[in-house]
């Protein structure tokens, strides 16, 4: 399959638009990570999304929507909290679950009776949607069990020849995916953190149950209640390992095991202190630069021929909680205290 890389600009989208209209598959920027789209009403399109990724049968996906009329008809009902939630979040980097309504193709969903959906606030892909003039599931747009894609170069390293188009709206502001927050339960649960941040949200709901699965390995046996957080993610090919300690047990820990191929994914504070090569995602106190770039620093690693890993832990508070649970899955949950 000839893939085309579309701009960021009227005609390009009107053309992707149509790509979708007619089935195919387009890798869109959002603000958080590129998604891979079709419409989601269409089943066929959407089987081909789990191809190309090479994505496991049973992880379901998010449904984007543009407008809240686009809302009623995929879901059986919308929860106060929800409604509240929407009115702080949409359009922004916050997922929401639903019972979902029989317009929502069973494969979207993997057989489950809930439905993810999201209302980005890019441009681009809000630009997508209303032309496309149709819901449009979308996943991240990289191969599955690798890194998300926070460029649009990204994508082109993982999907091209799989997809009909990618379009280059620039890097992503938020560098994570959103935040997913189960709302149909008994107590609203959070599956996923996000940039939009447990605080956040109970500022407006008051407070919420945070899934085992955010920061713990899953027990054997136990099935997940979102069912990506089962699977490998965020995995460079380099081995990844986090040490929590403070920046001086930092540095000395890394220059003692100074070898070829290992390399410091660190905080711009540690750059002075270390004598291997260093991989920068962002400062000490400002998770939200770190989000934005630890993404890129994994896939740089990789590029740079790094073996092993050593990241310096983040701090779980805020959109903290975030980037420490991908670090967690990206590092296979190897943590040296030190
Ligand atoms: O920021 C994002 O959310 C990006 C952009 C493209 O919007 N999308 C994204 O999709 O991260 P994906 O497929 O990589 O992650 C979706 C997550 C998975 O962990 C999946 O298991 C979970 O949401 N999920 C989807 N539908 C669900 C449902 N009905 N119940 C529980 N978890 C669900
Ligand atoms: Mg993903």
């Amino acid at each position: 399959m000839q893939t085309q890389i579309l701009k960021d600009n009227p005609s390009d989208i009107a053309a992707a638009a149509d790509i979708i209209k007619h089935g195919g598959l387009v890798a869109m920027p959002t603000e958080t990570v590129y998604g891979l789209a079709a419409d989601a009403l269409n089943a066929e399109a959407v089987r081909n999304i789990f191809i190309a990724k090479g994505r496991a049968q049973d992880n379901p996906l998010i449904v984007h929507i543009a407008e809240w009329a686009q809302l009623p008809p995929l879901v059986m009902d919308i929860p106060q909290q929800a409604q509240q939630l929407a009115k702080a979040f949409w359009p922004g980097p916050l997922t929401m679950i639903f019972r979902k309504s029989p317009a929502v193709p069973d494969v979207v969903t993997c057989g489950m009776n809930t439905v993810a959906i999201r209302m980005p606030s890019h441009p681009v892909a809000r630009a997508l949607i209303t032309q496309a003039g149709v819901p449009l599931a979308a996943p991240s747009a990289n191969l599955s069990g690798g890194v998300s894609p926070v460029t649009a170069q990204h994508c082109i390293d993982d999907l091209t020849g799989r997809v009909d188009a990618i379009i280059d709206g620039g890097p992503c502001r938020v560098g994570l995916e959103s935040t997913v927050i189960l709302l149909c339960g008994t107590q609203p649960v959070l599956l996923r953190p996000g940039f939009v941040t447990k605080e956040q949200i109970e500022a407006v709901i008051g407070s919420i149950q945070v899934d085992d699965a955010v920061l713990h390995p899953l027990r054997d046996g136990v099935r997940p209640a979102s069912p990506g957080m089962k699977y490998k993610h965020y995995a460079p090919k380099a081995k990844v390992v986090i040490l929590n300690g403070g920046a001086q047990a930092y540095a000395q820990y890394v220059n003692q095991h100074a070898e070829p191929g290992v390399m410091a994914l660190c905080f711009e504070e540690d750059l002075p202190n270390l004598q291997i090569p260093t991989l920068c995602y962002g400062r000490a106190s400002d998770a939200a630069s770190q989000a934005t770039l630890l993404f890129d620093m994994l896939r740089r690693a990789d590029e740079q021929g790094a073996t092993l890993v050593y990241a310096r832990m983040p701090d779980s508070h805020g959109v903290g909680l975030a980037v420490l649970n991908r670090l967690l899955r990206a590092a296979a949950f190897d943590v040296i205290q030190l």
